[in-house]
């Protein structure tokens, strides 16, 4: 099936993220299946997209008139079989708890028609091996981010069995929702933004458990520096601009040398300086490139301050 011919699809857990992947969907005219537990858990749902759309229409991308034909196309049940029949898409949202997502995946599997993708938006599950279904050929990742109905990616990753056709029919039914797609060669727990994420952890919780600094005042070290670099240079470019030399003194310093730094470096090429890092910058001097970081970086610390951004929400 091709993305664009998707009528309806189907969301299992109405939550933090079911419920804002369900707007997206019923946003881009796709009817909508959005199933929990029980009925409260559904009005609660109801009630957090209507405030989604109600902010959406204060920021004036989606209009007063949209708002009722977007709400009608979510249909909200606690019959899960009941609303697999007729979808081409089924994302299951559910509690990052295995067994659960086991006992959804196996009902999807029983309910829906035969070729319906099935996908996961778990964010640290190795879904492929977690659930056990007869024909993983058609289970695939599709890991969102919160607010779902406002960032912008979707990464989407195979299993060791996924299909390239449901690979590339996940792909192209993120896009036609509006949905930027990052499509990974191969699954891992976590996909790229979760491990990032998760490895930041630890340092965090152990700087406040001893008190080294407050909630605020990391927070502000984070935003004050990453905050402006990150959406400029990403993480990994953010090397070719420390310079990998020194990228690489600093790693043997702290026992953490790496062959992906070391070659570049045994081969002269140091980033930004020398025109190639793990960045090719295409013949650019280091002057240029540094100009064009600068005015980004720039209006990216103009924006922030504007905004106020640097307070807490
Ligand atoms: N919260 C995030 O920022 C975030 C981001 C990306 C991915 N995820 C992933 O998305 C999934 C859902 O996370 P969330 O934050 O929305 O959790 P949540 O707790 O807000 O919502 C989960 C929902 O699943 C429902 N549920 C539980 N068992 C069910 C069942 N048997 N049938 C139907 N519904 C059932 C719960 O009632 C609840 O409403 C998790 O796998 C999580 O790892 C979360």
């Amino acid at each position: 099936m091709d993305a664009k011919d998707v009528k309806r699809v189907l969301v299992v857990g109405a939550g933090t993220m079911g419920n804002g992947i369900a707007q997206v969907f019923a946003r881009a005219g796709i009817e909508v299946g959005l199933v929990d537990v029980n009925e409260e858990t559904l009005d609660r749902a109801k009630e957090r997209i209507e405030t989604g759309l109600k902010t959406l229409v204060e920021y004036g991308s989606v209009t007063e008139k949209e708002v009722a034909p977007i709400l009608g196309r979510i249909e909200t049940s606690t019959d899960l079989e009941a609303m697999a029949k007729g979808v081409d898409f089924a994302l299951e949202a559910v509690v990052e708890v295995p067994d659960v997502k086991k006992e959804i995946f196996s009902r999807l599997e029983a309910s829906c028609a035969e070729d319906t993708v099935l996908a996961s938006n778990t964010s640290s599950l190795d879904i492929f091996n977690v659930v056990e279904v007869k024909n993983p050929k058609r289970l695939v990742g599709a890991h969102w981010f919160a607010p779902p109905h406002i960032i912008p990616l979707v990464e989407v990753a195979p299993g060791p069995e996924t299909t390239q056709e449901v690979v590339d029919f996940t792909d192209g039914l993120m896009r036609r929702i509006g949905k930027e797609t990052l499509v990974m060669k191969e699954f891992v727990p976590g996909f790229i933004v979760n491990r990032l994420q998760n490895a930041i952890a630890m340092p965090v919780l152990e700087m406040l458990a001893q008190g080294s600094a407050s909630p605020e005042d990391i927070d502000r070290a984070v935003k004050l520096t990453l905050g402006i670099r990150l959406p400029i240079v990403g993480v990994v470019q953010t090397y070719d601009f420390t310079g990998l030399d020194l990228v690489h003194d600093i790693m043997k310093g702290i026992g953490m040398a790496h062959p992906v730094i070391d070659e570049r470096v045994e081969n002269g090429h140091l980033g930004a300086k020398t025109g190639k890092g793990i960045y090719d910058y295409g013949g650019r001097s280091e002057a240029e490139i540094l100009n064009k970081r600068d005015k980004l970086y720039l209006q990216m610390v103009d924006h922030l301050s504007k905004i106020k951004a640097l307070e807490p929400v």
